[in-house]
């Protein structure tokens, strides 16, 4: 992993991937690639090269791998579940025509590729609790039909021309630098910007509703540690289930009270994110990431909750 094309690069996980890698692996050059209208801005900007990359544009992807010699694409770009309910079409036309554009340049020029996964590539009959690593994926929302697809022709593209695709299931991501748009589980991160506001927080998932979570450094580590782990102890490739903490939101909020005890809450269900939310996994068993290539989180909801409380204060310069 030198010379590195990030898509989606000023997205939840990009913004903070981008300089992560910049910042950590040692003689890398990483492209931040993005859509015209989110564009980079600040230190992102300035830190290193950014190009406009739309998945949708296949010569576009290919003269940036060419121009940079890009040797590992991650590829971020994806309309998040409740958004992808509210335009099926475009979700499709980004997850899964971008995703074989990228295989495609990556076959041609080879480049080895990881496009995440997620809890949303299950479904209702998958279990869900312990959630093994090869199970049912049957998901009923287009983004889970995207993520299982993904899933299958990543590996297709390994299996068949020995494209080195590799990837992992994302819990949902709790994150203090950029927002997610339109996930299910963006509850989480909003209760903390409410929390530190001072706000009442609408919750649009009712009481009872776990899932896995992960905070946003844990998913950094992930997503760079499977791309540069040993392949041959590798079994599995696209995706690996990861997990670190799963709660419902009643246990977020009364953690959270712990340090802002004046948090007010009042639910709102969505109707859509909580059937969603109730298709997918409650926790995921992930022994099989442990085991293929020493995946151990570090933050649980405590620390997390620490961390985030401290961020976002810094943030809105509230002490
Ligand atoms: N966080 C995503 C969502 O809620 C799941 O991967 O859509």
């Amino acid at each position: 992993m030198k010379n590195v094309l990030v898509i989606g690069s000023t997205g939840q996980i990009g913004s903070e991937l981008t300089m992560k890698i910049r910042r950590e692996i040692a003689g890398s050059q990483v492209v931040a690639g993005y859509i015209p209208g989110a564009e980079p801005k600040g230190i992102l900007l300035e830190s290193g090269p950014a190009e406009i990359a739309d998945v949708r544009d296949a010569q576009g992807l290919a003269a940036i791998v060419d121009k940079y010699k890009i040797d590992t694409i991650y590829n971020l770009a994806a309309l998040l579940s409740a958004v992808a309910e509210r335009k099926p079409l475009l979700a499709w036309d980004i997850q899964m025509n971008g995703l074989i554009n990228i295989l495609e340049i990556a076959r041609e020029k080879g480049c080895a590729v990881f496009t995440p996964s997620s809890i949303g590539s299950f479904g209702p009959e998958t279990p869900h609790v312990g959630t093994p690593q090869d199970t049912i994926q049957r998901p009923r929302s287009m983004y889970g039909v995207t993520k299982v697809a993904t899933e299958l022709l990543s590996d297709y593209y390994f299996h068949k021309y020995g494209v080195d695709t590799r990837s992992v299931r994302f819990p949902g991501l709790i994150s203090n630098v950029t927002l997610p748009g339109g996930g299910t589980t963006d509850y989480a991160v909003e209760v903390y910007y409410s929390a530190v506001k001072g706000e009442e927080f609408v919750c649009p998932i009712g009481p009872g509703t776990y899932m896995d979570m992960m905070y946003m450094p844990d998913a950094l580590k992930a997503a760079i540690d499977i791309m540069i782990a040993d392949p041959t102890r590798l079994i599995h490739r696209n995706s690996f289930n990861i997990a670190s903490m799963s709660f419902e939101p009643e246990q977020l909020f009364a953690k959270i009270r712990e340090y802002i005890p004046s948090l007010k809450v009042r639910y709102e269900v969505d109707p859509v994110r909580q059937a969603i939310a109730n298709s997918w996994p409650d926790s995921m068993d992930d022994s099989c990431a442990r085991a293929e290539w020493d995946w151990k989180p570090s933050f649980d909801m405590d620390s997390m909750t620490r961390d985030m409380i401290d961020a976002l204060r810094k943030k809105f310069a509230i002490s």
